[in-house]
């Protein structure tokens, strides 16, 4: 298969640069990175760093061109795209170095260019969104992490804030009481844009930390990020590697 990966915080570990492609400028201004190509067993992967090219000011949630990064994938032929996100752990069982594979989510974030209608440039559909995430793609996540015998959470819903800044504690339990079980900055529009784009579009979030108001007393969030993100990010390793490993 042909697979697109657009890669958080820590992922950009997982795919160094090496081989960029050259692509031509598209109509939405510029991705966050050159796509870099990568041959894993026969599969075709194009890796985008979300937050920019490492070695480079990370571009924040807010600032980061979505609709380019997506419609540039879909142009270079791409018809699923798997994303990695970093997540704080609402749900007691959302535990930092786990994986998350959501099944649904809730969209907080505001200002982002979150569709490519509107202009005349894109036709205006209503796409339907009951289900954000595709189903395919997350059955072979869920049973690509089952041979690799990685504990997931196989459903969840993720929250999407506006960020930079993490949640207060009353935010989270806010988020808690809509059913949210992790909270991140990026999934949306990411998840939107894909869909407009009819790309299949799933995510497995790195639970790096507890979220706000959730950690032992005395934890701060940053330590516990610092705690956990390598141990999280290859577990995904893993997961990515697996699931690239089937034909
Ligand atoms: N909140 C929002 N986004 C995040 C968090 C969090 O606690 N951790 C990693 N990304």
């Amino acid at each position: 298969m042909r697979l697109g990966i657009i890669g958080g915080t820590g992922a950009t570990e997982l795919f160094p640069p090496g081989n960029p492609v050259v692509a031509p400028p598209g109509p939405w201004g510029n991705p966050s990175a050159p796509i870099q190509r990568h041959d894993i067993n026969g599969h075709e992967v194009l890796f985008l760093a979300r937050h920019g090219a490492p070695g480079m000011p990370a571009v924040p949630p807010h600032k980061v061109n979505y609709r380019a990064n997506l419609w540039l994938l879909r142009e270079l032929g791409v018809q699923h795209v798997l994303g990695i996100n970093a997540v704080g752990g609402i749900a007691p069982a959302a535990a930092p170095g786990r994986l998350v594979i959501p099944d649904q989510l809730i969209d907080y974030t505001w200002g982002r260019e979150h569709t490519f209608t509107g202009d005349g440039r894109f036709p205006l559909e209503h796409v339907e969104f009951t289900a954000p995430f595709s189903a395919p793609l997350r059955n072979l996540l869920l049973a690509a992490a089952g041979r690799c015998g990685l504990e997931v959470l196989p459903v969840g819903t993720y929250g999407a804030t506006q960020g930079p800044r993490l949640e207060s504690a009353a935010e989270i339990d806010r988020l808690e009481r809509d059913g949210c079980h992790v909270v991140g900055m990026t999934a949306m529009p990411e998840a939107g844009l894909a869909r407009e784009l009819d790309l299949s579009y799933a995510i497995c979030c790195t639970v790096v930390n507890r979220a706000a108001g959730r950690a032992a007393p005395g934890v701060a969030i940053h330590g516990e990020i610092a705690a956990s993100i390598a141990a999280a990010t290859a577990s995904v390793g893993r997961l990515t590697m697996e699931l690239l490993a089937a034909d």
